[in-house]
């Protein structure tokens, strides 16, 4: 490109080359240490990572599997040390154990009681501190006093909000309905202005089983109090084995337990012996993330994606204010609005609030209180009339009044099923939404909305991408899942491409996407995944010198179809061995730490 087209995208750096192999590349001129694996030591009593004597008491001291998101909550003026807070989503057993293979995932015939306790251990959350030495390289304080691990096995947390203590939320083992042990699926998140990190629960209905089968061996749920509810979240999903052993997933013994599941979790990173809280005022629902950022007078908002196909794009304003004093802040996110997004043909948003009462959201509709409305924030969406995305991934505003919503993918939209905002059918690729709150205020009930991209490959013209021309054949991208703003405000976008990695050819990756002027739409590639892997994170430190991303399950997405792997991978015969490159180490997803050679910002 000529100097004069170079200096339109503000993104400085030089672009990487797209391709697939079995390690992780970095644009040139950067360095990416890994810097915390599946299984390292984060406590000062955990023991070193035994991979062929997994415990369910070691995992519980160690960095859990599949990294997603990646918060920093600095400890220091100079931003040098802090606490990384990082999210487990789930974990992949056929990579994680020796000798189990792929399970059949209705027998789970290798599940020993003891791998069910470790995959527990190894999902949830990590609070680790890290800090710069003095050759200004990231090290992990391994006896860092803020460290934890918080797990589904056996971390208590509370709920709050509208729905806690509801008649659907009493379980056998707490008749108050306001407690719960363990978080499920924490995918993308965020952290608030008084630095506590949120945490989404995902896909939680995955983690429920029933012994009641219908003839096809699939779950049979008619006649359940919870019968609509549970139809409307695809509880009991059966993905993993744990109500084998576990009766509170188990529904025949406890059909309110997933009501506790599908929330925010708002977790003190600085205080290891905090009780998590699930806050129920920000809907129940599949959660990818939970960015967020302060109105103009004030208050918090939190933009949350429902990731599903045609499910919803939501977001939570504050009845008060944001304080200086992090211990006035406790209600923000138990008194607000939720609202969910129907994004209109005319290019116009209009953002619908669940508010018990208003419009249909009664009792004659089966809304007997808010705590129902949060509970099946679905179906009181449903009822809105919001409008059905291809799959509400991460959703990051700018504070500006600008956000961005990425869509991922929608391969079961039909021709005659499209809309102005989710305009391809059999969507492989996905899009990303630019929104403008009216008044620049992200409290605003309404807005205007664009397509910033559609992405998938230019060149192909049934797939009707839309790229500013600018981006070259290493920069368009597809299955947008993770964003984040750097400290200038810039975009970036990781992806997720899931079984659709044969129909890019291209890893998974971070990239720069132009937002502002000529260069609107134009996207460099800045980092790339080994095979298999996804692209979380990412996270930006204030002072920008620092970019964190997440390398989720390393040598599986995808590697049937990639040339040169072709076959899936197991703990004996995966695909890549990245980070270790130990011949007696599987994969491990790990989190990667870049900064520029030299020191400075990054990409400027
Ligand atoms: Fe866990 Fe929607 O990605
Ligand atoms: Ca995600
Ligand atoms: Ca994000
Ligand atoms: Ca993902």
């Amino acid at each position: 490109p000529s100097k004069a087209r170079a200096a339109e995208s503000r993104y400085v750096f030089d672009e990487l080359a797209w391709g697939n192999d079995e390690t992780h590349h970095v644009a040139p001129g950067y360095d990416a240490q890994i810097l915390l694996r599946w299984g390292d030591p984060i406590t000062a009593d955990a023991p070193e990572f035994d991979v062929m004597n997994q415990t369910a008491a070691a995992q519980s001291k160690q960095f859990g599997y599949n990294n997603d998101y990646v918060g920093f909550v600095p400890l220091n003026d100079d931003g040098s040390r802090g606490l990384l807070c990082v999210n487990h989503e789930y974990t992949n057993e056929e990579v994680m154990f020796p000798g189990l293979g792929r399970q059949d995932k209705v027998n789970f015939k290798g599940m020993t009681p003891e791998l069910i306790d470790i995959e527990m251990a190894a999902h949830g959350g990590s609070v680790v501190e890290i800090a710069r030495d003095a050759a200004g390289k990231w090290q992990v304080v391994r006896d860092g006093k803020m460290n934890r691990r918080i797990t589904p096995l056996d971390t208590a947390m509370t709920l709050s909000g509208p729905a806690a203590g509801h008649a659907r939320l009493q379980t056998n083992d707490d008749p108050s309905g306001t407690k719960v042990i363990g978080t499920l699926n924490n995918c993308a998140g965020g952290l608030t202005p008084w630095g506590t990190w949120l945490m989404a629960e995902e896909n939680f209905h995955g983690y429920f089983w029933t012994d009641k089968l219908d003839a096809d061996g699939k779950p049979d749920i008619t006649g359940a109090a919870e019968e609509k509810s549970w139809d409307r979240y695809g509880v009991p999903g059966m993905w993993y084995a744990w109500g084998q052993k576990h009766d509170r997933f188990n529904v025949d013994a406890e059909p309110n337990m997933p009501n506790k599941f599908g929330w925010v979790v708002e977790v003190d990173p600085m205080d290891p012996s905090s009780t998590p809280v699930k806050r129920t005022a920000l809907g129940r629902f599949r959660h990818e993330g939970a960015e967020t950022t302060v109105s103009k007078d004030g208050k918090l908002v939190v933009y949350m994606g429902d990731d599903n196909r045609f499910d919803y794009q939501y977001k939570y304003v504050s009845a008060g204010t944001v304080s200086d004093d992090p211990a006035a802040n406790g209600t923000l996110l138990d008194d607000g609005t939720l609202y969910v997004a129907r994004f209109e043909e005319d290019g116009t948003i209009n953002w619908l609030p669940l508010v018990h009462g208003t419009g249909p959201l009664t009792a004659e509709n089966g809304f007997s209180d808010q705590g129902d409305v949060m509970i099946d924030t679905r179906l009181a969406a449903d009822l809105l009339g919001a409008t059905p995305m291809d799959r509400p991934e991460d959703a990051q505003p700018r504070g500006d009044g600008t956000a961005y919503i990425l869509l991922t993918n929608n391969t079961k939209r039909k021709q005659g099923d499209t809309n102005a905002a989710n305009p391809r059918p059999e969507s492989s690729f996905g899009h990303i939404i630019e929104i403008k709150e009216a008044n620049a205020d992200h409290a605003a009930t309404s807005g205007t909305w664009s397509i910033l991209v559609q992405c998938g490959d230019p060149k192909v013209a049934e797939v009707g991408a839309q790229w500013n021309p600018e981006t070259s054949e290493n920069g368009w991208f597809g299955s947008p899942d993770n964003a984040a703003m750097d400290a200038d405000g810039r975009l970036w976008i990781s992806t997720d491409q899931g079984s659709s990695w044969g129909k890019t050819g291209k890893s998974d990756g971070l990239y720069a996407l132009e937002t502002e002027g000529e260069a609107r739409g134009t996207s460099k590639l800045f980092f790339r995944c080994p095979v298999g892997g996804e692209m979380c994170g990412p996270y930006f430190t204030e002072n920008g010198e620092t970019l964190f991303v997440a390398v989720q399950h390393p040598g599986t997405d995808g590697t049937k179809d990639i040339p040169g792997f072709e076959r899936e991978s197991t703990f004996e015969d995966p695909a890549t061995r990245w980070p270790d490159f130990d011949p007696k180490m599987p994969p491990r997803p790990a989190v990667v730490v870049i900064t520029k050679q030299g020191g400075g910002k990054i990409a400027v």
